[in-house]
């Protein structure tokens, strides 16, 4: 079996929904705190599969994780659980240093004193992933080039700052213990069950709901936008041929303004669901911006593309027109987000 933490959350929950739906692989057992962001509904059709093995439990309780390994002689981690959101952070950051930086530590603990038990060949081909995300490297100017794995980690927010630290302790856990490890720094995904806090199902939804469409400062922002699927296929490469110890970045060449994204959704969605009078785009409105809002992100995927041989299947074209057209298809899952504890979050922000 393999271990995958914060599975029920967006990336999480593609990748255990992807990776089960081939019938040749191994189970997982999916550990999840189900936070305000983690979501069963997710994982719902996986509901009689005896190879999703459902804990609801945190990555902090070195008891608990230590349990989970031995007892499913598990080969591999894959770290997900996080606290994700930037604006979140910026309105309390305790909880990303409880699960970004306490969590993660005591989740690579509870591994090493089961790795280092284990004996040949299982120890060597042990794995251990974690997940982060490029804005551990701060924000890049207009011209400069894009992160590449030797850019200098630049945090600027409570959420990347935590993320940070949780990538040295892991790379301090390769160094000093040798245990085997491996990170990826992915840009902006999208895709289904992308949680309607984030931008691009925030606009889709507020949009059908005729709700403002809310642009930060002049929406003038860069992000990499990368479809989750993609992401997810990633993962299973570097988990299978990545090289131990190593960092790859992952991103889409999709560099985008934030305006242009909303713009694009707009579009869209005149086309799949128009109005009876005018276009989306009319909803769109400018409001303050985040504090020590990051101006761009950018991925230089050379690294992975050429080590592992992989390359995003979707285009931002076609990979929003699929994101739109699937949250028109699942208002059940969309109704079950909605009525949560997300419209609390939505009084306070807005
Ligand atoms: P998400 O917020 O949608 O999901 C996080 C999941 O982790 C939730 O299911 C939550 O319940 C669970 N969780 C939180 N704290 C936990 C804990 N202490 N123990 C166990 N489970 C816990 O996040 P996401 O967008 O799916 O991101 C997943 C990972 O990928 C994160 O590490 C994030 O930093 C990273 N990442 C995200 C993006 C993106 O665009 N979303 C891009 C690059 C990297
Ligand atoms: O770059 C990878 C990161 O992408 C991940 O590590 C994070 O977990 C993930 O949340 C995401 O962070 P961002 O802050 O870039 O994503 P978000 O969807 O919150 O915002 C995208 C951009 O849109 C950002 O520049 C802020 C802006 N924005 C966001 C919201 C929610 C708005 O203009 N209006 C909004 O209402």
């Amino acid at each position: 079996m393999i271990l995958v933490t914060g599975g029920a959350g967006f990336i999480g929950g593609n990748f255990v929904l992807d990776w089960l739906s081939d019938p040749s692989r191994e189970g997982i057992v999916n550990l999840d705190k189900l936070t305000y962001a983690g979501n069963l509904d997710t994982l719902s059709s996986l509901a009689d599969d005896p190879r999703h093995v459902f804990i609801q439990g945190d990555i902090a309780d070195y008891a608990l994780v230590l349990n989970l390994l031995k007892k499913h002689t598990i080969r591999a981690v894959i770290n997900f659980a996080a606290e994700s959101h930037v604006d979140r952070s910026i309105h309390g950051p305790s909880d990303f240093i409880q699960t970004n930086i306490l969590g993660t530590f005591q989740l690579l603990e509870a591994i090493r004193a089961y790795w280092s038990e284990l004996k040949s060949p299982d120890k060597e081909a042990f794995r251990f992933l974690h997940i982060s995300t490029d804005e551990v490297y701060g924000s890049l100017g207009p011209s400069e080039a894009a992160f590449s794995e030797l850019n200098a980690y630049e945090p600027n927010s409570p959420y990347s700052a935590s993320k940070a630290a949780s990538d040295h302790l892991v790379r301090a856990w390769h160094h000093t213990y040798g245990l085997p490890v491996i990170t990826t720094n992915c840009s902006n995904n999208y895709g289904p069950y992308h949680f309607p806090e984030k931008l691009i199902p925030l606009c889709i939804l507020n949009a059908l709901a005729g709700k403002s469409l809310p642009i930060y400062g002049d929406g003038q922002q860069i992000r990499d936008w990368l479809y989750v699927k993609d992401h997810c296929f990633a993962i299973q490469q570097v988990l299978e041929a990545g090289r131990l110890g190593q960092t790859y970045n992952v991103g889409g060449w999709n560099e985008k303004p934030n305006l242009a994204v909303v713009q694009t959704i707009c579009t869209i969605l005149d086309e799949l669901r128009p109005k009876d009078n005018g276009s989306y785009a009319d909803q769109i409105i400018f409001i303050k911006d985040r504090p020590g809002h990051d101006r761009r992100y950018a991925i230089d995927a050379t690294k992975i593309e050429s080590e592992l041989g992989w390359r995003p299947a979707e285009t931002f074209e076609s990979g929003i027109r699929k994101t739109i057209q699937w949250y028109l298809n699942n208002s059940e899952w969309v109704d079950g987000v909605v009525s949560g504890s997300y419209r609390d979050w939505l009084e306070k922000q807005y």
